[in-house]
């Protein structure tokens, strides 16, 4: 097996309920930050941490996407036409990011399911996943992914990227026992367990899988199998946690500020800390802000 990481998968097929009706017809990893989809964020993330081809899971409401990283003949040369050349650079860049490949899900069946969808993309080799839902900004450091693919590299083993939630809000997410209750290699911890959506009264710890994962291939062999869990979806997480019968798995609580751009209020966060970090914005953004909080 090639031990190097070198290929991840976006899965984006997704039904996005939470987004309703903007989701529709549209994707929501389509959906705006000031100006650029959420997957082009996470390309980006991705290309930045090293890998060389992407997998985008798709379902048949998904047009947009592909037409994104695609070149685009005639705008490029209508903006051309006008002395537009910045802009031609800017729409042709985004079809020269990485080596991007698209399959459908032919049924939202969970994410267990679009992963399983990977898995001839994928062959024998570790791989990563990202998903749209968590865009992570970790300013003058490393993106979490990369942060993650170094973890793999020392351990040669399966790590989820965790992050610490509030107790109330575990129902959302995987949640994992750690086998020590503090992190004995600075971010990086084996785990017993994993649960998905647990109860608050039933949750392990408050450590998050937030949409970061490199894993080994074996999982693809227990994804085929997986039951249903939560939700009646086949879960990651489950298949993960059944892994951890074969083969140990790490967690890397990894740094950056992280955005549940999936819930429409940290869509917003997400919009406000964007846009304050342009310089064309900010300050327009930030006399606004000020402006409402005397009404507030
Ligand atoms: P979510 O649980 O956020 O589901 O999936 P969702 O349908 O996209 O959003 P809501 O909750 O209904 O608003 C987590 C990730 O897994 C992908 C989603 O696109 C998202 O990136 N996913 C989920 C699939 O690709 N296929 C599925 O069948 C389910």
């Amino acid at each position: 097996m090639d031990r190097k990481v070198r290929k991840a998968i976006i899965p984006a097929a997704g039904l996005g309920t939470r987004f309703l009706p903007a989701t529709k017809a549209l994707a929501k990893e389509m959906l705006p930050i000031v100006d650029t989809p959420t997957i082009q964020y996470i390309i980006e993330e991705a290309v930045a941490s090293g890998i060389e081809e992407i997998l985008i899971i798709t379902n048949s409401n998904k047009h947009s996407m592909e037409n994104h990283f695609d070149t685009s003949y005639e705008l490029e040369s209508r903006l051309a036409a006008s002395g537009k050349h910045d802009q031609v650079k800017q729409i042709r860049d985004i079809a020269n990011l990485a080596n991007i490949y698209y399959i459908r899900q032919k049924e939202p069946k969970g994410l267990g399911h679009a992963v399983l969808c990977a898995k001839s993309f994928i062959g024998d080799e570790p791989f990563a996943v990202l998903l749209g839902d968590d865009v992570v900004v970790n300013k003058g450091g490393e993106p979490s992914l990369k942060q993650l693919i170094s973890a793999f590299d020392k351990k040669s083993a399966s790590v989820v990227g965790v992050q610490t939630v509030q107790k109330e809000e575990v129902f959302k997410y995987g949640i994992v026992a750690p086998s020590a209750s503090h992190l004995p290699e600075g971010r990086l911890v084996k785990l017993t367990s994993m649960v998905e959506k647990p109860a608050v009264e039933e949750a392990p710890s408050q450590l998050a899988v937030l949409g970061r994962y490199i894993l080994t291939p074996e999982i693809f062999e227990l994804l085929e199998t997986q039951e249903t869990g939560a939700g009646g979806e086949i879960q990651l997480t489950d298949a993960i946690k059944r892994l951890m019968d074969m083969q140990a798995v790490y967690a890397y609580d990894f740094e950056g500020i992280r955005y549940d751009v999936g819930d429409k209020f940290g869509f917003i966060k997400a919009t406000i800390d964007f846009a304050l970090d342009r310089e064309e914005l900010k300050e327009k953004v930030e006399a606004y802000i000020k402006e409402l909080a005397k009404e507030v």
